[in-house]
């Protein structure tokens, strides 16, 4: 699949995946996610969120059913053609010994220093890149010369630079401070735009606008719809929200 011709539409059709023989998980599981559209996953621990998106990505073969993107079934490409296709922002960010812009380039080995640059810019990370005190060729270490939000940045330029038709998010829950974890939102929300997203995700303004929200139990999804339809159903959505999000009124 040419990633400048993939316009991002995601299928699961009768989906059944079970890591071992004996607990089934997903079973059955079908969903069609149209292109550009933010999917949120949200639900309890062991629910299969990250199951879910690993399949997406073909870590694991399906024991049922198709995955396709634009029309074509997953196990018909390699996964290497898959994967130039879906940008990963993960929960553990790794950085590699090496500079800002090396680390921003990862993916697009040929990029230049302006395409880096305007990756960064695009996703919010070019102001803090350039208060670091070699700028873009700031060595950054493994052991975190750079803070948990700042290694997210990073990242996120770095996801935006290869600019795949499809994105993985998994949303850090690691605490950054208030002003970081909002150029985080906002450069996560950057990156989403125009592209069909999958976000794993934690916060409240993720999932409020996404487009379709998830809520898996179990290896199923039990609910799927808009924040303002899932609350009014008032089922498992509505608890979730109740028991993670809702805060008592203030005035
Ligand atoms: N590699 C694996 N081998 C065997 N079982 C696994 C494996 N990975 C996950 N599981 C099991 O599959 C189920 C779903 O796991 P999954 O990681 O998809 O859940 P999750 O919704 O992402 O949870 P969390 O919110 O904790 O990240 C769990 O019961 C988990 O123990
Ligand atoms: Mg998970």
């Amino acid at each position: 699949m040419d990633p400048d011709t993939v316009t991002g539409r995601v299928e699961f059709a009768g989906v059944s995946f079970r890591y071992r023989r004996d607990e089934p998980l997903i079973e059955n599981l079908s969903l069609t996610v149209h292109p550009g559209q933010t999917v949120a996953i949200v639900g309890p621990t062991g629910a299969g969120k990250t199951t879910l998106v690993n399949l997406l990505l073909r870590f694991y073969d399906l024991d049922a059913g198709t995955i396709t993107v634009d029309g074509t079934d997953i196990a018909e490409m390699s996964r290497h053609g898959l994967r130039r296709n879906i940008g990963m922002v993960l929960q553990d960010t790794w950085l590699f010994g090496g500079t800002i812009a090396e680390n921003i380039a990862y993916g697009k080995p040929d990029a230049t220093r302006e395409d880096i640059v305007t990756a960064a810019q695009a996703t919010h990370a070019d102001h803090l890149i350039r208060t670091l005190p070699d700028g873009y060729d700031t060595v950054v270490e493994e052991d975190g010369t750079l803070s948990a939000g700042e290694r997210q940045l990073v990242t996120i330029a770095r996801a935006f630079l290869v600019r795949p038709a499809i994105l993985v998010l998994d949303e850090a829950t690691s605490s950054v401070d208030t002003r970081t974890e909002m150029l985080v939102q906002r450069a996560m929300s950057s990156l989403r735009q125009g592209r069909t997203s999958f976000v794993i995700a934690h916060r409240l303004s993720t999932i409020r606008d996404a487009d379709l929200i998830l809520v898996m139990e179990a290896g199923r999804i039990v609910e799927q719809g808009s924040h303002d339809d899932l609350l009014d159903a008032g089922g498992a959505y509505a608890r979730l929200y109740a028991a993670q999000f809702a805060q008592p009124a203030t005035a």
